[in-house]
Parts: structure tokens; C-alpha cells; sequence
């Protein structure tokens, strides 16, 4: 097998030391070489790296390399894989996102509705060029993006790279819904093959199987409408939000009872309830800020401190091993099966072919190979279409420096609906984005 060189763009991430234990525990499935990290921020980057350090000597001696710079040649120069997860502007921007659509009384979330309108136009310039960066130094490296807001970054990526079959978008929520099937059913995940469509953060699984075929769909619902669902990952198990959101599928699955949703489409289903349970002195950036960002930080200063991995509270979670083990599958063409983002051409009968869609596919060598969905009902159709037309005017708005598309893009989407809303809430973005937007016209 092969060893890989990777790089972590974004290596400042709150997800970086949960990705490296996932490196350490699928080791057997995707053995590296090297592990380089990246960031724009040295500071940040460093009180990561430091402690990722500690761990890897301690965890992965076979490991011939590992260091982190800002440089991008020294960075990416030579690279087999690399894993992004940038956020421009930062948790103090996502708190800004989460806020400004409250005040006006619309949900305030991280990737869905305005918020994920404003995120979007952050990052998509800074993935052009991240993307350009990579290609300049390792034309051939394989790109997995988990950037949010991933259908935006997606399709602005897909419109700027057109012919560059090598990125590839990626998100862990069908995962961590999946581990909780999983416990359902006391297997485990990977003993789980999904049917599933949508759009990113807006989609449905239409059946869940075992590797042997049996079909268990049933046995899921029926236990969600008896019992309840809970988030079972590790890094969201005992986290009250998370708990909240879980607990939703249930009253999804009891209104709408054909599909197992994505826990996002709360979000779109319920956005009353969404909203008037906020408080926005303490929306979800805060308690990341003083929940995953502050636990990190401190258990990265523990770890520098004593230079030993003993006594420390390390653990593996979902998000770092389903993007491992995708990358294996791309790597060594094992072509299993994973929920990913790719383009429609098709694999939804009645979507636009140029929809940027999620759904299960075959990850080869030579990339994704998607499953045919076939039509979809009406419903779900009618809901993906007016979030897809959102998602690609976010995108116009971005190219053409559009005040008017971006006041068509909140306009329709489910979380906004009121038009002078969608321009109070637009105007405040514009003004909370300065520096970060592209200037509009
Ligand atoms: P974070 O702010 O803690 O980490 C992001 C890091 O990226 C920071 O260290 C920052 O300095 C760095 N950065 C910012 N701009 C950069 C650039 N242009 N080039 C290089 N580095 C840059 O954020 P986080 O909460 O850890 O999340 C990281 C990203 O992963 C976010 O985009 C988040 O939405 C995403 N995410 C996605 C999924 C998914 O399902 N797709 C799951 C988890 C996290
Ligand atoms: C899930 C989603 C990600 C998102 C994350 C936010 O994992 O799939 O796209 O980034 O949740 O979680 P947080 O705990 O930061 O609100
Ligand atoms: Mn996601």
C-alpha cells in the first residue's frame, strides 16, 4: 500500500486534533507518510500543531514527517491528498450570522438561510484560492473539501474548476445520523449502507440496508417513533444542542413520515420553532467558542505542557474517520460506498442536471461513481428546488456582484420568505461583512 503525504489546510482547526486520532485509529486503511498542516494563522495553527506533536510521536512513530508552516509551497509542494477546512472570518463572524437574522426575527444558523448566505460569501474567495494554491504546487493531489457552507463553496467550486475531476465535497452530518442508526440497530456504521438524495444539509434517507442486503428501514423508524433518536457520536453525545436537534427527527419522521430526514431540514420544516427557542446572547458560535474551541485549546496547552498523550481525554469521532476512509477509498480504489457531494447529471431524474446534489456513490480511483436515484417525489422536489435556486443565486451574487440576486436568494428561501425582511436582514449583512464580501452593486 501506498503511503500518502497529506496536508490539513486549515490546520488550526478545532477538528484537527479529532482528525489526527481518526489518522491514528485508521492508520491500517489510509497509512501516511507525512502529515503537513496549513493556516493563514500562525498563532492559531501552532497551539495545535504543538500538542498534534505529542500525540503523533506517541501514537504514530512510523510516521516519517510531520510539521506545520504558512507557506504554501512548503505546504502543498508534492502532496497526494489534501483535507480543507477553512472558516473565514473565523467563530466571530459565525457569531455575527447566527445574530443578525435573529434580530430580524429569522432562524440564525451557521449554513442554512442568511447565515449560510453570509459564510458563503466568505469563503468562497478564499477556496478559489486555496484550490489554486494546491493545483499550483500538486496538480494531481486529490482536494476533499469540508469547507462550510458546503453546497455553496460546491457549486462555486464546480463553476470555477469545470474540468478538475479531483475536488471533492464532503460532509459528515449522513454519517454522524448514521451512527445513531447504528446503535439502533447494535451495529456498526460501517455495517450500514445507505439510499439517501439531496441537497447539502437538505436531504433524506430513502433506505438504510445491511451489507447482506436486509432492508432496515422499518426497524429505525419504528424505533425513532417509539423510543426517540439521539446523537451517538462521540464528539456530539453529550452536547445539548445536538440533543435538541436529534430529538426533532422525531416530530420530522411523525409529520412527514416517507423519508428519514436530515436533521437540518429543521431548520426549513419548523423555522418558528427554530428561531423562538434562540437566545441570542448564546447562539451556537458562543457555545462552540466556550464548548469545542476553549475544551481544545485547553487539552492542546496539557498536551505541549507534559509532552506525554498519558491521561489525556483523546477520542475518535466520526468526522475525521468518514473523510479517512472516503480518502482510502479514492486512494486505493476500493470503490466503497459513502454519501457525497457531485454533480446531478442525471442521477436525479428530475433535478437540473447542473445541481450540485448529495448522494451515495461508489469512490474510486477515478473518482465518485454516484448511483442512479431516479425521480423524486413531488414534495421533496419542490423543497430542493427553490433551496437549490437559493444556493446557485448566492453564487450569481458572488460573480456578478449582485444586490438583486442575493435579494432573490433570501427572498425564496424557506427561512426568510418576507421580501422587505430578506432586504433589513440583507442590508445588515452587507454592512457586518465589510472587507469579506465582494462589493455589490
Ligand atoms: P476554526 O475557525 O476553528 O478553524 C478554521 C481554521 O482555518 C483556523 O485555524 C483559521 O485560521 C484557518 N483559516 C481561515 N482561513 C484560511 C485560509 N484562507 N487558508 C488557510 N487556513 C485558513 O473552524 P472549525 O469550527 O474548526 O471549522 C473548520 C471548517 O470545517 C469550517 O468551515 C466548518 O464549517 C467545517 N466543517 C464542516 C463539516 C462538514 O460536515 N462539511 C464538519 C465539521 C466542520
Ligand atoms: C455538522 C455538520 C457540519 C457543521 C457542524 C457544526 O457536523 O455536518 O457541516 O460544521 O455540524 O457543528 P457545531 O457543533 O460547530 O455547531
Ligand atoms: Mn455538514
Amino acid at each position: 500500500m501506498k503511503k500518502q503525504r497529506l496536508v490539513v489546510v486549515g490546520g488550526g482547526s478545532t477538528y484537527t486534533i479529532g482528525m489526527i486520532m481518526s489518522l491514528i485509529e485508521e492508520k491500517a486503511h489510509f497509512p501516511l507518510k507525512s502529515i503537513t498542516f496549513y493556516d493563514t494563522s500562525a498563532e492559531r495553527q501552532e497551539k495545535i500543531a504543538k500538542a498534534a506533536e505529542v500525540i503523533l510521536k506517541d501514537k504514530y512513530p512510523e510516521l516519517e514527517s510531520f510539521h506545520y508552516t504558512t507557506d504554501k509551497e512548503e505546504a502543498f509542494t508534492n502532496m497526494d491528498f489534501a483535507f480543507v477546512q477553512i472558516r473565514t472570518g473565523g467563530l466571530a463572524m459565525r457569531e455575527k450570522d447566527e445574530q443578525i437574522p435573529l434580530r430580524h426575527g429569522v432562524v440564525g444558523q451557521e449554513t442554512c438561510g442568511p447565515g449560510g448566505m453570509a459564510y458563503g460569501l466568505r469563503s468562497i474567495g478564499d477556496m478559489i484560492e486555496v484550490v489554486n494554491d494546491i493545483r499550483h504546487y500538486a496538480p494531481d493531489a486529490w482536494i476533499l473539501n469540508y469547507t462550510n457552507p458546503a453546497a455553496i463553496v460546491a457549486e462555486a467550486l464546480r463553476r470555477e474548476f469545470p474540468e478538475d475531476t479531483k475536488i471533492l465535497n464532503i460532509c459528515d452530518m449522513p454519517a454522524a445520523i448514521m451512527v445513531s442508526y447504528a446503535k439502533i440497530l447494535g451495529k456498526e456504521i460501517w455495517d450500514l449502507v445507505p439510499e439517501y438524495f439531496g441537497l447539502n444539509h437538505f436531504g433524506w434517507f430513502t433506505d438504510i440496508f445491511d451489507k447482506e442486503g436486509n432492508r432496515l428501514t422499518d426497524d429505525i423508524k419504528n424505533a425513532i417513533t417509539k423510543e426517540g433518536f439521539l446523537p451517538e457520536d462521540s464528539e456530539i453525545v453529550n452536547d445539548p444542542s445536538w440533543i435538541k436537534t436529534f430529538k426533532q427527527v422525531e416530530t420530522m419522521l411523525h409529520d412527514f413520515p416517507d423519508y428519514l430526514p436530515n436533521t437540518y431540514l429543521q431548520y426549513y420544516l419548523y423555522p418558528g420553532d427554530m428561531t423562538a427557542k434562540e437566545d441570542i446572547s448564546n447562539t451556537r458560535a458562543r457555545q462552540v467558542i466556550n464548548g469545542r474551541e476553549k475544551r481544545v485549546h485547553e487539552l492542546s496547552d496539557t498536551l505541549t505542557a507534559n509532552q506525554t498523550t498519558e491521561g489525556a481525554d483523546l477520542e475518535v469521532d466520526i468526522h475525521g474517520c468518514y473523510m479517512i476512509r472516503v480518502a482510502a477509498s479514492l486512494a486505493y480504489n476500493t470503490r466503497d460506498t459513502f454519501i457525497v457531494i457531485v454533480e446531478n447529471n442525471g442521477i436525479i431524474s428530475n433535478m437540473p442536471s447542473d445541481a450540485m446534489v448529495e448522494v451515495p456513490a461508489a469512490l474510486s480511483s477515478d473518482g465518485p461513481k454516484p448511483f442512479a436515484v431516479g425521480e423524486i417525489p413531488r414534495f421533496n422536489k419542490g423543497l430542493m428546488e427553490g433551496q437549490l435556486a437559493f444556493e446557485q443565486l448566492v453564487v450569481d451574487g458572488y460573480y456578478e456582484n449582485s444586490y438583486n440576486k442575493l435579494l432573490q436568494a433570501l427572498t425564496l428561501n424557506r427561512t426568510v420568505v418576507d421580501a422587505p425582511t430578506a432586504r433589513a436582514v440583507l442590508d445588515d449583512l452587507i454592512e457586518a461583512n465589510e472587507g469579506y464580501w465582494p462589493e455589490l452593486r
